[in-house]
């Protein structure tokens, strides 16, 4: 696993730098240090400043800066242009003009496809066990409520949005028959591929922070006890199926698959 240090650059944000430096258990980066010895000795800083929290390489010439950010312009084109419940991820969650599904997302990672199905009017309950993870995302949650004066309809996407930082297998047996979601949404870690000039950079980086979610079959089991009325689960287009189960159908893209599990008939 790798190696983290905080490194707040507002003094103004020094007390939120030590509070995340003692819930993630990563020491705060001493400014005396030369950049040769800060690379020597971590691999990420998760760096806090006016734009929030994000996760860079000590080297820079890796990558840039990974952060969540639900109003950048990449977000935006796609909530206008990205094609609404025609998207093959709406179809596999069953929303249509009719269903509005509550979903449980055990893998939230930085909550891309949480937002794109909350921008579809889906309540989401997101949950994500790592804790650089959840700060990333838990941060870019907060930017967004924050936002929300200036941009009402980013406002009301991020209403829909409740964020847990636990495993999500603890959460799953702690739900009470009424507490019980519409559907069960499951992206965990694709194995990381060995020639990995095609995986972007940033995802070798979410691999070195994240590892694999090798108990992801388990979830499965748990979600397909826990769902009313579907389990989907997001895979590469060639992988195998999660923990061999058989998927009732599936939707292909180009690189992603979507394996559903239906479990009863969609309401609406
Ligand atoms: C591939 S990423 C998910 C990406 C996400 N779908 C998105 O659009 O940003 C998988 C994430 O699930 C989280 N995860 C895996 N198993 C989990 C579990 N049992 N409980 C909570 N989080 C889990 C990992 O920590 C990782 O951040």
């Amino acid at each position: 696993m790798s190696t983290i240090v905080i490194n707040c650059k507002n003094s103004l944000l020094s007390d939120q730098a030590k509070q995340l430096s003692k819930e993630l258990g990563y020491p705060m980066l001493n400014s005396a240090l030369n950049l040769e010895v800060k690379q020597e000795m971590f691999e990420y800083e998760l760096i806090l400043d006016e734009l929030g929290i994000s996760l860079s390489p000590t080297n820079a010439k890796l990558h840039g800066a990974i952060r969540c950010d639900f109003g950048s312009a990449a977000n935006t084109h796609r909530r206008n242009y990205g094609g609404g419940s025609g998207q093959a991820i709406a179809k596999a969650v069953g929303v249509s003009g009719r269903f509005r599904p509550k979903v449980l997302d055990l893998t939230a990672g930085l909550g891309a496809d949480g937002f794109v199905l909350a921008s579809l009017g889906c309540s989401m309950t997101l949950i994500e066990r790592n804790k650089v993870v959840h700060s990333l995302l838990s941060d870019g949650i907060e930017r967004a409520r924050l936002a929300a004066s200036t941009d009402t309809a980013l406002g009301a996407i991020i209403a829909r949005i409740t964020l847990f930082g636990q495993d999500s297998k603890t959460f799953l047996q702690s739900l009470t028959l009424e507490q019980r979601p519409d559907i069960i949404y499951i992206d965990p870690m694709f194995p990381e591929r060995k020639k990995s000039a095609k995986v972007k950079k940033e995802m070798q980086a979410f691999h070195r922070i994240v590892g694999s979610d090798d108990d992801s079959a388990d979830l499965l089991g748990l979600a397909l006890e826990q769902a009313r009325y579907r389990v989907v689960v997001k895979r590469s287009v060639s992988a195998e199926q999660l923990g061999n189960l058989t998927p009732s159908y599936s939707l292909s893209g180009k690189s992603t698959r979507f394996d559903v599990f239906a479990l009863n008939k969609l309401p609406g």
